[in-house]
């Protein structure tokens, strides 16, 4: 192993040749309807700091027992999710983070000079009794259901015990919900309760990842405050055309993101059958559109299939899971086939 992988080895990289099971961005259109509002858009000045109000109050609408005042909107998820860390914890601090775990949550814990603590999880599930026992430890606690990298969804029996316990011990809860809509095995359940600090985004449901818009909403008005008060002397108001299109998208008929996750579905079932049939261990994805098999000295497997077959991979040492290897099945189910067609080449030789 000479070369040290990194994502930015592979984000933007593509040519007609390759295969990528790397990033996790959507290939499906956005709804057309996010095109048609910009055509006559003519605003340009700096907007509010927790976002357009119209689009707060859309958001409010979706979440019952909320009000557009719970609302920041932000540079996609990732924004989000740093402002919510800046805003409860001080240095020091522990952030419970259930492995494997979202590459840059590690980093981003480690960059507010915060410190990770690690809850293991049975076939991606959360271990209760790991959680539960150090849980007492930490400022909060992050959860990411459906999760990137494993496509598990958390129980509602795992959900309700991490929400009471975190309301018992007056801890936050992030909860990291850009997946929430990419269900294919349950119905969701939603999180209540004083601290907990819901984090979404357009990037995934909408397939607007470039357009960078997402938004945290939480009942705990003073961290809402916090996020806002930071996000005005760092990154101002979120781009206010993106805001527009955002909010052309929560008009969008519920039947788009059905026939989205219809189709998301089918390339599960390909990639899930396909890899089971090469003879790799792995679990099933409930939800989002990644999977994590079994493949030994994943990082010198990732870079080989990369520049012996043309196929991007993501070694799993990035989420927390050596030994493992992340596929983003972000792609049409035809190059999901020759994908496997290639991995199966490289694991007979
Ligand atoms: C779990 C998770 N959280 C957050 C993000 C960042 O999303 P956004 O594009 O909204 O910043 C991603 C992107 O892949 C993700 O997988």
């Amino acid at each position: 192993m000479t070369e040290k992988l990194s994502p930015a080895t592979f984000i933007g990289v593509g040519g007609s040749d390759i295969i990528s099971f790397g990033s996790g961005q959507p290939d499906l259109p956005p709804p057309h309807e996010v095109f048609e509002c910009i055509k006559d858009y003519k605003c340009f000045k700096y907007g509010p700091i927790p976002g357009q109000q119209n689009l707060r109050e859309a958001l409010a609408a979706q979440n019952p027992g909320f009000s557009f005042e719970n609302f920041v909107v932000t540079n996609g998820a990732s924004e989000a999710l740093d402002l919510t860390l800046r805003a409860i914890a001080k240095p020091k601090d522990k952030i419970m983070l259930h492995v494997p775990y979202y590459y840059s949550y590690k980093p981003l814990v480690e960059m507010n000079h915060l410190e990770p603590s690690f809850v293991n999880t049975v076939e991606g599930k959360i271990d209760i009794s790991d959680f539960e026992e150090k849980v007492h430890s930490v400022k909060a606690v992050l959860i990411n259901s459906p999760s990137n990298p494993t496509g598990r969804v958390q129980g509602v029996k795992t959900l309700k015990f991490i929400e009471k316990m975190t309301r018992d011990l007056d801890i936050t809860l992030i909860s990291d919900e850009v997946y929430k809509d990419l269900i294919y095995e349950r119905e969701n359940y939603a999180l209540s309760g004083p601290h907990i600090v819901t984090v979404n985004s357009f990037s995934k449901t909408f397939s607007m990842c470039g357009l960078r818009i997402g938004y945290l909403f939480s009942n705990d008005l003073s961290i809402v405050k916090k996020a806002v008060d930071i996000k005005t002397h760092t990154s101002m108001n979120t781009s206010i055309i993106s805001q527009e299109m955002a909010l052309a998208a929560t008009r969008v008929p519920h039947k788009f993101v059905e026939q989205q996750v219809s189709v998301w579905r089918e390339r599960r079932d390909t990639i899930y059958r396909g890899l089971l049939d090469l003879g790799l261990e792995l679990w099933k994805p409930e939800g989002a559109f990644y999977v994590l098999p079994k493949i030994e000295n994943s990082e010198q497997f990732v870079l080989d299939m990369f520049k012996k077959h043309k196929v991007i991979t993501y070694p799993g040492e990035w989420f927390g899971a050596p030994g493992r290897v992340r596929f983003s099945y972000a792609l049409d189910k035809e190059k999901i086939e020759q994908g496997l067609k290639r991995l199966g080449e490289y694991l007979k030789l």
